[in-house]
């Protein structure tokens, strides 16, 4: 018998690109836990894959949604209005930047780049927690993902690094603007996973390597353990807590040598 139950409840995730995906790991344990989730997809390009995992999930929905496209962020959740009804929880598990900004030096981050990482991976979130507010008639959970880079530097998370500043503070200022509508607004700084995104980080693999030496627990995290600490934030256990950033790290962030 799963430990959390969510039967009854729906919500929707943001970011399955694929089987490795963070995103993913979260749909299966909410699913598991007996909540009905709708994906959405970046494009045609991940229509197929999508649809194909959301074939192991009970009556999914897949949307298509790229978050710079305020149209598809409105119709998502028109989507889930006509489909779902009401919703508790949001997923955003999004982020992006241009491959030449996550070398190099940060400061030759162009305009541009820079631009498009902070409006994709922190800006997003503010369109997405509109339009869900009304939907979570009853109160909700929103969750996000973000890294230590936010921090500290991690050479090579460059401007992604900025982002995740942004995305937290975000989440502290959300977390105060929706608390009166008991929707709760968190974000779990997980530690380096192997993911699509991730291969863009230059120095990733170090980085992993770094991180299981350094980290009290003496290894890396999985993506089930980011998945637990998500499900956790999207079921009633987690009720009293919110504008939290919490790490799913091994406890790297305590390190200091
Ligand atoms: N992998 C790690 O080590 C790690 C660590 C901490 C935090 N995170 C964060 O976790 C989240 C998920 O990343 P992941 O590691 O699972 O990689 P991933 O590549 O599987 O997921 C990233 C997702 O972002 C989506 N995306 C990018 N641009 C988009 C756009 N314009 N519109 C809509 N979606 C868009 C992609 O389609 C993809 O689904 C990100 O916020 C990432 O920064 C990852």
């Amino acid at each position: 018998m799963f430990p959390i139950d969510l039967s009854g409840k729906k919500g929707v995730v943001f970011g399955v690109a694929n089987d490795r995906s963070i995103a993913w790991g979260i749909t299966k344990a909410l699913s598991q836990a007996g909540a009905r989730i709708a994906l959405t997809y970046q494009g045609d390009r991940l229509k197929e894959r999508v649809e194909d995992l959301a074939t192991n999930l009970k009556d999914p929905l897949t949307l298509p949604c790229d978050a710079t496209d305020d149209d598809q962020i409105a119709q998502v959740f028109q989507s889930l209005k006509e489909e779902f009804g009401e919703i508790s929880f949001l997923v955003h598990s999004i982020a992006f930047a241009n491959k030449e900004d996550l070398s190099g030096r940060y400061a030759d981050t162009g305009r541009e780049g820079y631009r498009m990482a902070l409006e994709i991976s922190a800006y997003s979130l503010l369109p997405m927690i509109r339009h869900a507010a009304p939907l979570m008639t009853e109160g909700g959970s929103v969750v996000a993902m973000t890294f230590d880079a936010s921090q500290r530097v991690y050479p090579g998370y460059n401007v992604m690094g900025t982002a995740k500043a942004a995305l937290e503070h975000g989440v502290r200022q959300l977390a105060y603007e929706f608390g009166e509508q008991n929707i709760r607004v968190n974000a779990i700084s997980a530690g380096p996973l192997e993911t699509l995104a991730a291969r863009g980080i230059s120095g990733f693999r170090d980085m992993r390597h770094a991180a299981a030496d350094k980290a009290p627990l003496k290894r890396n995290i999985t993506v089930d353990e980011v998945a637990q600490a998500a499900l956790f934030l999207c079921s009633g256990l987690s009720s009293g807590i919110t504008g939290a950033i919490i790490p799913v790290d091994a406890g790297y962030h305590i390190m200091a040598v």
